[in-house]
């Protein structure tokens, strides 16, 4: 058995790695830069990074011995996988534990964003709510409406099945997913080609990994097929939709409106975003809550102990012994 000294890179719940106590070396910083891992990292076994961590060529070279990154995340394009696999490094995820709560927060950006829930807080906190009017900050249903899923993974299909809940009709893309119907249970969601889907949908919801295919899916030719009345809700990551095109799109009113969770340049916003008020803006809280974030760590953990023990990591997404 390897001796496992893992640095971990940020502050994690309380407990989160109680699964590694006792069996590995663990060295907890309280926030760092991809710089400052890439001049700490050499001579550790393992790595706990959070998604901000860009682990790319330059800081896995300096990464001798490493044999683990657990990232705390399940998206995980922060990592150069095919760099990391080439030195013979793991590389996991910690995907099923965060779809039913980022499911929940992608409704709770999509409920605020359509009926104008932070407006109406900034107006009571102003005091300038002087009256029920029957006119003041209308919204839209979602009833009978149409919602387009773009990316119909775990957290996409969790997403589309609470769309039952709410009398909508789901239309989805998925390059991946061969079925033209999939039965969710309480409904079926109906695949279309995007610009379909795009054209079609009140709500456009993505949960696509960020991949070079992936990298602007949403650009403004596309968010120009989109209608004048529908909404762009965004938990996937930034760079899935060109920021700026967006902030031109909201401010003609091209498209009603937009709920972001995830930015192009993380954390910072494109020029114009923040001066929006057709907006609604999250700063990436998609999978938090308590629950879900022991269990991502619990997740990361297990990954670290079963490439200690010798076993294939359970949340692979690589295989640096192929
Ligand atoms: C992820 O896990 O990839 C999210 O973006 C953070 O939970």
């Amino acid at each position: 058995m390897d001796s496992c000294k893992v640095l971990v890179t940020h502050e994690l719940i309380e407990s989160g790695l109680d699964p590694l106590e006792g069996r590995c070396e663990l060295v907890r910083a309280q926030g760092m830069s991809s710089a400052e891992v890439r001049a700490r990292i050499e001579g550790f076994w393992g790595l706990v990074p959070l998604l901000t961590v860009k682990l790319d060529e330059a800081l896995l070279d300096a990464a001798k011995g490493l044999k683990i990154i657990a990232n705390v995340a399940v998206g995980y394009d922060n990592i150069d996988i095919a760099a990391a696999t080439a030195r013979g490094i793991w590389v996991t995820n910690t995907p099923g534990v965060l779809t039913e709560a980022t499911a929940d927060f992608t409704w709770a950006l999509m409920l605020g964003l359509v009926r104008r829930i932070v407006e109406g807080q900034r107006m009571m906190l102003a005091g300038a709510y002087h009256g029920w009017e029957h006119t003041m900050l209308l919204g839209a249903d979602f009833a009978g409406k149409v919602l387009g899923v773009v990316g119909l993974g775990q957290i996409g299909r969790a997403v589309a099945r609470r769309a039952a809940g709410f009398g909508m009709q789901v239309l989805f893309y998925d390059p991946a997913e061969p079925a033209a119907m999939v039965d969710l249970g309480l409904l079926k969601a109906q695949q279309v080609p995007l610009d379909e889907l795009l054209g079609a949908a009140d709500i456009v919801s993505l949960h696509t990994p960020l991949t070079p295919q992936t990298r602007h899916l949403i650009d403004a030719r596309r968010l120009a097929l989109m209608r004048p009345s529908a909404y762009l809700v965004n938990t996937s990551r930034g760079p899935v939709v060109d920021e700026r095109a967006l902030v031109e799109h909201l401010l003609q009113r091209r498209i009603a409106g937009a709920a972001l969770d995830v930015y192009e340049e993380e954390p910072a916003l494109a020029p114009g975003l923040a001066g929006l008020d057709n907006v609604l803006l999250q700063p990436h809280l998609g999978s938090a809550t308590r629950e879900t974030r022991l269990l991502m760590a619990h997740t990361a953990a297990n990954n670290v102990l079963a490439v200690l023990e010798g076993r294939r990591p359970p949340n692979a997404v690589n295989d640096p012994l192929a």
